[in-house]
Order: structure tokens, then C-alpha cells, then sequence
């Protein structure tokens, strides 16, 4: 059933995206009705056929994309095309710079390209306002806006999207997207529904997330927190009284101050910790208070249909079932 529901998703799809009408003076294309599902089956195929063997990668850019590797994209409009965004992603300790190459818009008719630091889909955005380094607006770069020089931007994370809107026929743009070594990565998108990661925030008062956008068997194998590693093993009356702590979250939609919280480890985690969490989003969040050396370690996997259906059943109160639409 689900497989069927997914298939007639993935056509309407591409409907909604030629027929969504923009609401009111909204500049930006946010309440796309792109759901996960959708997008990743999309991203799979496109991981497949990417392969960059030559210098530089080149192909058109369509009007909904997905791009997971470096390369030069070029938009051409053969008709008006009002309600574009494409989402790129690199791996979780890598940024993005997108920069424009040429661009033919008419800014002063409508047109317009705009860089969106993270990702937004359904309204929601990742990371979530309470995690990201900069403040809404900021995240925004228009290329209108930025002079005739169009100034391109580097992404805070390894997700980035740009929406864009060509009117007349012809006009379109080529950009660059090139990946860089993030030393440091905080917020990520994972590319697969499996993997291994170890998030470390090295005395930053900053909190960080790993969203997985996938229902997944998670193990969490390690927490600590500087030298405090497994030194104290007394209870506390609760994880963020201890400042720092490790939250694991479920739910539908990308921006991780909505999810549920599923549960938190604090100080006095032993792990090792195994869950299973049919949601559409699984995400590990780690709040930091600076004072330490915050670590956690997971591993995670796909829940197969036989698991997902096993939760279905035993959680009558599930949250993520129950909302799923
Ligand atoms: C980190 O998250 C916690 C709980 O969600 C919040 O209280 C705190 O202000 C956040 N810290 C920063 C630096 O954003």
C-alpha cells in the first residue's frame, strides 16, 4: 500500500510543481508541497546517473532538481517557469558555494534567483531558525539584490537550494557548485538512509543536528562530554539541567524545534542505545553549553516494511503514524 502511495506521490509530484500558484507577494517558493519521500526517490535515481568522470560536469538544470555532485547547470526557460527550486547536498563534513556564470533574467519583470542557506520544504527549514548561525533573512541571498555582479554564496551546511522564476522564454542562468571541506560540521542532511557518524562540538555553545530522512534502526554507541566521559554515573533529575545533552527526535517534517522529542541522554548515559523510529525524520540533536569536548556516536539503518509495520502495531499512540497524512 505504502509502495502504491508512493508512486501516485511521485506523479502528482511533478503536477504540483506545474500547477502550484505562488500565495500572495511571497517572493519564495517555501510552501512547495514537496514531501521526503518524493524528493530522496528522486535524489536516488540522480546518484545513480551522476557519475562526474570528466573535469567538469555539465547538464541542464530542470525546473525541480536535485544535485548531489559538482558541476556547471544551466537554466533555459522554454516557457514562463514561475515555481523552480533545485536542492543541493554534499556529504555531511562539506559545504556548497553556488556561483553564477551567466545569467539572463529580467529582475526588474519578476524574475528572480534566490540562494536559500539550508533547505525549505512544506514551509519548514533546515536547520531550524533556533539552530542556524544567522537569522532568517540572512539566509537569503537574492540575486537581484546583490548587484550586477551576483554575488554566488557558500552554504553553512551540506544542504543548500536555490528557488528561481524565469517569465519569458530563453532567459535562464548557468551556475557553479562546488563542494568544500568543512572542518567542523554541525547541522547535516544525511545522503542515505544508512551510515555511521560521530558528531563532536569541540567547547562551542552551539547545538547541532543530524537528520536522517528516513525511518531508521538507530544505535547511539557513544556519548560523552570532555573529561567527564563516563565519570559520573548519579542520577539527574533530567538531561538539560546538566546543560549538555544528546536529544533524539522524531517526526514529519525537516525543522527539528517541531519534532517530537522521543527521548535524551544526559551525563549519565551508559549506552549502548538501540531504537527503532518509524517517522519520516530521525534526527539526533546534541545541545552544548561550551564547556566541554560534546561527542556522540550512532549508527543507523533502514526499517524494512516487516519493522515498520511492527511499530505500527505495537504503538497504538505512535506519534508518527498518527500524523502521518
Ligand atoms: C540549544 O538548545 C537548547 C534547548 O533546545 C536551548 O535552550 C539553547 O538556548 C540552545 N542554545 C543555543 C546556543 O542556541
Amino acid at each position: 500500500m505504502r509502495v502504491m502511495e508512493r508512486t501516485f506521490r511521485e506523479q502528482l509530484f511533478f503536477l504540483l510543481l506545474c500547477l502550484c500558484v505562488l500565495k500572495g507577494d511571497s517572493r519564495y517558493i517555501e510552501n512547495n508541497d514537496i514531501s521526503q519521500d518524493e524528493l530522496f526517490s528522486f535524489f536516488n535515481s540522480e546518484l545513480k546517473r551522476e557519475t562526474p568522470d570528466v573535469l567538469m560536469y555539465r547538464r541542464p538544470l530542470r525546473c525541480l532538481d536535485m544535485i548531489a555532485v559538482e558541476g556547471q547547470f544551466t537554466f533555459t526557460a522554454e516557457s514562463p517557469q514561475l515555481n523552480c527550486a533545485a536542492f543541493f547536498m554534499a556529504e555531511p563534513n562539506q559545504v556548497i558555494s553556488v556561483d553564477y556564470d551567466n545569467v539572463d533574467i529580467d529582475c526588474s519583470g519578476g524574475d528572480f534567483i534566490t540562494l536559500f542557506d539550508g533547505w525549505v520544504m512544506k514551509g519548514e527549514r533546515f536547520p531550524s531558525s533556533q539552530d542556524h548561525p544567522l537569522p532568517p533573512n540572512r539566509r537569503y541571498v537574492d540575486y537581484c539584490d546583490s548587484g550586477p555582479a551576483g554575488e554566488g554564496a557558500r552554504s553553512s551546511q551540506n544542504v543548500a537550494m536555490i528557488f528561481f522564476r524565469v517569465h519569458s522564454a530563453g532567459g535562464g542562468f548557468s551556475l557553479t557548485v562546488k563542494k568544500h571541506t568543512n572542518p567542523f560540521p554541525c547541522n547535516v542532511i544525511s545522503q542515505s538512509p544508512e551510515g555511521s557518524y560521530t558528531m563532536v562540538i569541540p567547547h562551542q555553545h552551539r547545538n547541532c543536528s543530524f537528520s536522517i530522512i528516513y525511518p531508521v534502526a538507530l544505535d547511539v554507541s557513544e556519548f560523552s562530554l570532555g573529561r567527564h566521559s563516563g565519570f559520573s554515573k548519579r542520577s539527574l533529575s533530567g538531561c538539560p539541567e546538566t546543560g549538555d545533552y544528546v536529544q533524539l527526535l522524531g517526526g514529519n517534517g525537516i525543522d527539528t524545534s517541531k519534532l517530537f522529542p522521543i527521548t535524551d541522554l544526559c551525563i549519565s548515559f551508559t549506552g549502548p542505545t538501540h531504537m527503532k523510529i518509524g517517522c519520516e525524520n530521525t534526527v539526533v540533536r546534541m545541545v552544548s553549553s561550551g564547556k566541554f569536548v560534546s561527542r556522540v556516536s550512532f549508527s543507523y539503518r533502514l526499517l524494512n516494511s516487516q519493522e515498520l509495520q511492527m511499530i505500527k502495531l505495537n504503538n497504538v499512540e505512535d506519534f508518527c503514524f498518527n500524523n502521518r497524512v
